[in-house]
Formats: C-alpha cells, structure tokens, sequence
C-alpha cells in the first residue's frame, strides 16, 4: 500500500517511489499540511503542526481562533472565519453571509482512482494509483467536502480534486472553489512560471517570492497565450539537476488562478483552482460540485526530475489517444502556404508535390466553408464552399487519397461570425449581455455552448463532414477569449457558472468526438498555443504549440512547454521562409531539427520552395520516422538554454534502455574568436559505449555525462546539429 493512516498519531502517510506527503489531524479535526518531500521510512513529523506552540488551538486553552486559523498549515482553507490569506473555499448561504469551516468527519482507501464526472481526470489500474479521500464536513451548512488525493507511486505525482457536496437544507453559492493547496515554511523559495503573448507562448520566467501574494492567472475563458496555469516553487540556486522543486499543473481548459503567498509568520501558501474571478455556482440541496484536478510534482533532483515525472505521467495516465505512441502521419498544413486564397487545384497541387517527396496527409485548414475568404465570415456555416472546392468535400477527399496522401482538416466550432446565416438565424446563440453591444474579436463572437441546443449543433456540424469523407485529423482551433458573459438561457443567479459551464461543454463535445470518431487524430489549437494544458491532452493527444513557427523563436517557446509537457504532444511544422511572423531566415535543416523536437510536419508550399529545401524534405521526413518512437517514448533532458543568455541551446532524448540517445544543438548567434563547446549529455548508461553514428567515434557513457562531448565545427548563425549516439552491440571497444 502507498497510502497508511496512523490511528494513534491521525496521520495519512502518501508515499510514491521518492515522496512522501504527510497530513495531519488536531483533536478538533482540522485537517493540517504536515510534509511534502523526499521520501521517509515511517510516520513522523506530526510535531510540524506544532499545534502545542503559541497560538495554541483554540480547544486546548482557549486562544483567540483567529490567531489559530490564520497561522495554522491547512491543507484545505476556507474563508470567512478568520484565516486571512488565501482560501481555497468560499460558501455563502441563503443568508447572504459567506463563511465556512471543514473539519474531518472520516476517510477511505482504495486502490486505482474514479474519475471525474465531465472533466478529464487521470487513471491508472489498480496496480499504479491509490487513491485516499478525506471527507470533512461543516456542520452550519450541512456541506461535506471530499478532499481526494491520488498516488501514482512510479512517476512520483500526487493528483488532487474536491468535491463539495450540499447535503443540507438551503441553497448555498460557492463563490470560489479551488483544487489544491500546499502551507509550507519559507525555504526562500523562487517561483518559476510561464508567460506569453501570441506568438510568444510559455517563455519561463523566475523571481522571487516576496512578501504578499504572487500570482499567474486568466479569466479569458481558456488558459490564455499569456499566463499558464503551472506553478513551481524552487529552493535557490536550483537547477535542472539539483534544488527541491514543488510544482503544480492545473488539468483544466479555462479560467485558473496559480498563486504563491508568503505570510506574516514566513510561511508560503500555494494555491491552485478555477479562478474566482466571475464564477459563482449554485448548489442546491443534494447536488455536488466537481473541482478539476491538480497535479504536484516534488522533485529533490531539481527540474530535469520534474520535467520527466510531467512527462511519465502524462504519457501514462492522461493521454488517451490511440497515436500516443504510433507514427503520426507527417503532414503538410495550407495555412502558411495559402491562407484564405485556395481551391481544389491548390490543394491538388501540394498533395502531387507533397506525395513525390515523402509526405503522408494534407490538411486544408480555414476558409474551406461559407463563403469564407477572409477571416470576417461564416464561423457556424460549416458547409463546404463548391466555388473554392469544386465537386464538394468527398470529391476532394478522394482525390487527395488517391494521390496517396491522408487527408484532415480545420474546424473552429466553438465561434459564429456576426456575418453569417447561422448568426442571422441565431443571435441569441451568442455569449452576449443583453442590452449591450457585443465585443467582437477577430470579428467573431462565441457561441454559448451551455446550451445543449447550441452544442448539438457545433457538434453535428463537425460530425457531419466527419461522417461524409475518410478524414484521418481534425485541428480545432478556437480564436478568441470569451468576453460579455451572459447567456439568454441561465437564470439570474446562474450567470456565473458560464465560464466553468463553456469548458464542460466543450469538454463533453470532445469526448463525444474521439468517442464516436476512436481513429482520428485530433490536434488542438487556440490561436496558436493557447489551449496548451493537461485537460486538452485528455482528448488530443497533440496541441498546436504556437503559430509563431520560426525556428528561432521556437526555442523558447518549445523549452517552455518541454518543461511540463511530453516533447511528442508539441504541434511543429517545418515553414517557409522569410518566416511569415518575425521575416528571419534560417536554414531549411535547421527548421526541421526544431520541429523535430515537437509533432513534425510542414507548412509551407511545397510547390514553391526552392528545390534546395524541397530536396531536403524526403530525408526529413525519413528522419521523423527514424527517430519517432525514442522521441515519443524516451526522457528529455535540457542541456543548455538560449534563454539563460547562453547563445545555443541544447537537448536531448535518451531512450529509457539506455540503447540510444539524440542530442540537437541549435547555434543561434555565431561567435567570433571561440573554441569548439563541451556538453554534457545525460540519460546514457554509465559502462557502456556508444558510437556517435556515422562517425568512428565511441565514447563511454559515463565518459559523455562528465567528460561531455565536444561540439565542433560549427560556424554561422541558426546552425543546428543532431548527434546520434548508439550503444555498440560489442561493448569491448574502449579500454
Ligand atoms: C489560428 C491557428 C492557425 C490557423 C488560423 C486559421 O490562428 O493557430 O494555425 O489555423 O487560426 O484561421
């Protein structure tokens, strides 16, 4: 068992293969936070509640409450009662008055783990998870909340969610429920997390903690290009090899709240929920609440531990699709190639080329439906456009496979244009505020997906054309935060459930997708990366990353996302260049190393690509398949960082036998006056040797790791090279 409960002390001891979290009960049943750490023999620690020290609790000797509440470590906090740093739950009663306080009621254990009514949730067998929950309930309210804990022991991840059940007599309104907190004591913790703007998703970006609270967020309705809902607080001087890492990552598509708080006794409170901002939901007697789950990674190995604990751990347990680890099509998209300016001949066009050099699918994206030929019209008219499209959809689709290629396409089915005959029919579709003018965004509004009406119809729609032709992919691409919060069908005093309502739909009609659709490769998309997150991955098992699609910029953007996500989920295409968002050029070989790190396919077109870079596609396209699965399977390590100032940036993939390793080095800025570069390469096996392929040259492993390897030769700008190193069958060559 991984999970214990000492009677006598009121401990639960969670224990995954190197952590241990502790969690402890006082006589009146408050639940407090006693240790998350490096893993322990036995239980221990309960005097880290250090509930005999001033202030004392208030049962035993009668001390003001509040000097108890606001100090104590609570695993779960509410508000309202006297704890005046951040709750995690609000509940305010038909009263009006908001306040709530848990205490423990009883417990149970299990092996495996239940999911999670309309959200995606990780699994495991009985084999890999347990799973504890803690009920506590507050009297006054008659509310019970179901603290749920899960232990996936292999990949060292604790999941948490909440229930919150109304088992009393009124109506009460939670105005704020979120999925997880940690109270630890002040270790001068730095914070790590991930910043943006379109076209500039998830740079890393680290500070201090100071006094008061720290936060990253969104109310946009989606996690946003700009903040990610993830949070790691870091000893000082942590590395990607040393340092106590704590880190949360919130399994959820819309609104967060990610949040360090360091108090007035020194303590740190790390939060984690569905922002509290315009979210209120009514629970009437006998209903239950869900709150999305949370996952925390503890690494005492610093962040290199981390990242591979994400990755295990969603490769394992969220990701669902059947390509989770099979060869993914290599496809080429027409967006960058032709945007809106496209028709059957184009199409054909690229498919030919695209055919003769290796690539396996075509995927037509926006402006194939109405009478879309800029970005102003027809989101709702999901109807094929026979001008552009002559002989409709399935016509196009069986020329494309007859030519030999897949063939996938683009939907954007959460939106309707003001411009469009759905709109003309619908407008009450929209999310809007009655009385007031609508805010358009990429002149488009969002259809109110809470209304099981509207969702059918979205869903059809897609269905439909699914229905009607052999398509292999789907991108779902959503372009605009949702703004005006109202919906002409929720009541008054349900209007704040919006926001948390637009997710579970959309959630509900993905999973209707995959479901009825179990071959078809869905990739997500927001924009370019702003639906990147764990709940998006339950369904797709691959997201666009950005649309900024320069090898350059694709660094940061890509290291960013490394960090927490599996490099196979990272949608990367090989582009044309001047690069269409930032005007670099950068070596046809280059772009393709990037975007190896990442899905691998093209954007571009091929028929008019110089014949230099077209030449090169076949290789390419053999090298994805060549290194396809140790991409998808094996454990990244971040070497050096263009982002710490350095001026090349460096990674790699070693298998999980140790049998092979791929190493890529990008040179950004070439330097004058230096010498060849020393790296040290990670993951490889200590007593054995490997030969760096193509080449005569074998090295020990332990020699690669301490010794490094020496990057030579390498001379300009955007330079990149892979090196391949293989364990020699004969591991006799070197003395
Ligand atoms: C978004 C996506 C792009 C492309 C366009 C089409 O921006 O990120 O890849 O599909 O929409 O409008």
């Amino acid at each position: 068992m991984r999970i214990h409960y000492d009677e006598k002390n009121r401990l639960f001891k969670l224990d995954t293969d190197h952590t241990t979290y502790l969690i402890g009960l006082t006589p009146e049943g408050y639940l407090g936070h006693v240790y998350y750490g490096r893993r322990i023999g036995n239980f221990g620690g309960a005097y880290r509640l250090r509930i005999e020290e001033a202030p004392f609790t208030p049962s035993v000797n009668q001390r003001e409450k509040s000097a108890f509440l606001d100090y104590f470590p609570m695993e779960y906090p509410t508000g309202g009662i006297g704890d005046y740093r951040e709750s995690c739950l609000n509940v305010r009663n038909e009263q009006g008055c908001m306040g709530a306080e848990l205490l423990y009621l009883s417990h149970t254990m299990e092996k495996g783990k239940p999911g999670l009514p309309g959200l995606p949730a990780s699994f495991g067998s009985e084999e890999e998870v347990e799973t504890l929950r803690i009920i506590c309930e507050d009297r006054v309210l008659g509310l019970k909340a179901e603290l749920m804990y899960s232990v996936f022991a292999a990949e060292d991840v604790i999941t948490r969610s909440v229930k919150i059940s109304n088992e009393g007599k009124e109506n009460l309104r939670l105005e704020k429920v979120y999925s997880a907190c940690l109270d630890m004591d002040n270790e001068d913790f730095e914070m790590i997390t991930l910043h943006g703007a379109w076209a500039r998703e998830r740079h890393i970006q680290r500070r201090k903690v100071g006094y008061g609270k720290q936060m990253v967020s969104s109310f946009k309705g989606e996690p946003g290009h700009q903040e990610h809902p993830f949070l790691a607080l870091v000893t000082p001087d942590t590395t990607q090899e040393h340092g106590e890492v704590y880190a949360m990552n919130f399994v959820y598509s819309g609104n967060f709240i990610a949040q360090a708080e360091l108090t007035q006794f020194h303590q740190v409170r790390m939060v984690m929920g569905i922002h509290s901002e315009e979210f209120c939901w009514k629970l009437s007697p006998g209903e239950s609440f869900y709150a999305p789950e949370a996952v925390l990674v503890y690494s005492s190995e610093g962040l290199g531990k981390m990242t591979r604990s994400f990755h295990d751990f969603y490769r394992n347990h969220m990701i669902r699709s059947p390509y989770k680890y099979k060869s993914r099509p290599v496809l080429i998209n027409n967006w960058e190639a032709t945007y809106f300016d496209f028709d059957t001949e184009k199409l054909l066009a690229i498919a030919r080329e695209a055919k003769a050099n290796g690539i396996e699918m075509l995927v037509m994206d926006d402006g194939w439906f109405g009478k879309r030929n800029k970005d102003d019209s027809s989101l709702g008219d999901w109807e094929v456009n026979e001008e552009k499209i002559t002989g409709g959809l399935g016509e196009l689709v069986r020329k494309v496979n007859e030519i030999g290629l897949k063939f996938g396409i683009w939907f954007e089915p959460e939106m309707i244009s003001p411009d469009s005959n759905l709109y003309r029919k619908h407008p009450d579709w929209a999310i809007q505020i009655g009385g007031r003018e609508n805010t358009q965004s990429r002149a488009q509004y969002v259809l109110d997906l809470s209304r099981c009406e509207v969702r059918d119809y979205a869903y059809e729609c897609v269905a439909k054309i699914l229905r009607s032709a052999p398509i292999a992919y789907v991108k779902w691409d959503m372009n605009r935060q949702l703004s005006n919060l109202g919906s002409a069908r929720l009541a008054p005093d349900q209007q704040q459930e919006l926001f948390h309502r637009y997710v579970l739909a959309l959630y509900e009609m993905q999973e209707r997708l995959v479901t009825e659709f179990p071959d078809l490769l869905l990739e997500n998309c927001s924009g370019g990366g702003a639906r990147f997150d764990p709940g998006m991955l339950y369904y797709s098992p691959q997201i666009w990353c950005s649309d900024d699609t320069d090898a350059i910029e694709r660094l940061r953007i890509q290291e960013g996302t490394a960090m927490i996500y599996p490099i196979s989920t990272m949608g990367a295409h090989v582009s044309d260049c001047p690069n269409h968002t930032v005007g670099r050029t950068t070596p046809f070989a280059t772009r393709g190393q990037v975007a190896l790190a990442g899905t691998f396919g093209y954007e571009l077109d091929i028929t008019k690509i110089s014949s230099e870079d077209r030449a090169q596609i076949p290789e390419q396209v053999a090298m994805y398949h060549k290194y396809q699965e140790l991409m998808q399977k094996g454990d990244y390590y971040r070497i050096h960082s263009w982002n710490d100032e350095k001026p090349y940036d460096c990674w790699m993939v070693a298998a999980k036998d140790g049998s092979e390793a791929l190493v890529t080095y990008v040179q950004v800025l070439g330097q004058p006056n230096e010498r060849s570069r020393i790296i040290s390469l990670k993951g490889l096996l200590p007593d054995t040797d490997y030969r760096l392929e193509g080449t005569k040259e074998v090295y020990r492993g332990d020699e690669l790791e301490n010794c490094g390897f020496l990057v030579r030769d390498v001379r300009g700008d955007f330079q990149s090279r892979l090196y391949h190193f293989v364990k020699e069958e004969n591991n006799n060559l070197t003395i």
